[in-house]
């Protein structure tokens, strides 16, 4: 893959990170990976030819992935660096203090931050023209969409840059005008995840049953109508007196739900200790993950018929 933007470094080689630098390396892009776990780095590899296995392509594209130990070595060529390490601002701070240093001049840099604002990582920057976010989504090889993020000192021709660059490897990118906390995707998630646990907590119905009402109604309209499309389709009138009725009725907390907070303190923290909103079996967990991998297979694969 030659062109402006061909090599690509990937710093976290975690979740995200691994499905990131899959996503270049089967598009034909040289991608480099550090990680400061050793053992993320030896399975980097394996996990990617994993993936790529189960979706019937071609594993050799693993070998365009390169695990690089040192962070100076993985950026020191690279066009755009994408980080996807911890979500923790102290952390991500210091990494772009030392890329800006380590990685080329004209070389992209962008976090892929599921919430923070980015302006507040890329704060101490004198390179802040070139740094953005890209929120990807889980996982990055089968959801289309990568929100890139201008905070106020990115130039928007970079931006366009990245915007391109997605969308030459498949990617759906869409553009966030200002950069405010959640970006667009997650405000809109959490916002539906914020009343779905006060339903609950306010003993409304249990939590199969939210998720049940969701996926059996609006849910299976979401992928081809959005709200505001929605909105159109019933009419604004009908949108604003409903939202006369309703909204004063929504919960409003301002923070994070005191019924959740008691789920973390009980040590429920879901599927990974066998309970959260509700107990997991190891077979329910890994039907569940089999049903959302086939799902996600069966939309990209009409989309593209
Ligand atoms: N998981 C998701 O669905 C999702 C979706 C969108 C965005 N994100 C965001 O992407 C980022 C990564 O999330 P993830 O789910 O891949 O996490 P993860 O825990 O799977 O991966 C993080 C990786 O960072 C590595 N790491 C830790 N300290 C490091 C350091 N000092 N230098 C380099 N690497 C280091 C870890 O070893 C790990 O491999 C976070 O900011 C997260 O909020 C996550």
């Amino acid at each position: 893959m030659a062109g402006a933007l061909a090599r690509i470094a990937v710093v976290g080689a975690g979740l995200m990170g691994h499905g990131i630098a899959q996503v270049f390396a089967v598009a034909g892009h040289a991608v480099r990976v550090f990680d400061s776990n050793a053992e993320a780095l030896r399975s980097l590899r394996e996990r990617i030819a994993r993936n790529l296995v189960d979706l019937g392509q071609d594993a050799g594209a693993a070998d365009r992935v390169q695990p690089v130990a040192e962070l100076g070595e993985a950026v020191a060529q690279a066009d755009v660096v994408f980080e996807a390490g911890p979500e923790d601002l102290g952390f991500k701070r210091k990494l772009f203090e030392q890329l800006q240093l380590l990685a080329p001049a004209h070389a992209l840099l962008a976090s892929n931050t599921s919430v923070i604002p980015i302006t507040q990582i890329m704060q101490g920057l004198h390179t802040g023209h070139r740094a953005m976010g890209t929120h990807w989504w889980n996982p990055p090889f089968l959801v289309p969409l990568v929100e890139v993020i201008k905070a106020p000192h990115t130039d928007p021709a970079r931006a366009q840059q990245m915007a391109t660059l997605l969308a030459a490897v498949g990617k759906t990118p869409a553009m966030v005008e200002k950069d405010v906390a959640g970006f667009i995707g997650n405000r809109l998630q959490h916002a539906l995840w914020r009343e779905a646990i006060a339903l609950v907590a306010d003993g409304v119905c249990d939590a199969q049953t939210v998720d049940t009402v969701v996926k059996a109604s609006f849910g299976r309209r979401l992928a081809v109508l959005g709200p505001l499309e929605n909105a159109d389709l019933v009419g604004t009138d009908l949108t604003l007196a409903i939202h006369r009725t309703v909204l004063p009725a929504i919960d409003a907390t301002p923070g994070a739900s005191p019924y959740l907070q008691q789920l973390v303190d009980q040590g429920r923290l879901g599927m990974k200790t066998g309970e959260g909103f509700r107990r997991w079996t190891a077979d329910e967990q890994a039907l569940l993950r089999q049903r959302l991998l086939q799902h996600l297979l069966a939309m990209n694969a009409a989309e593209a018929a």
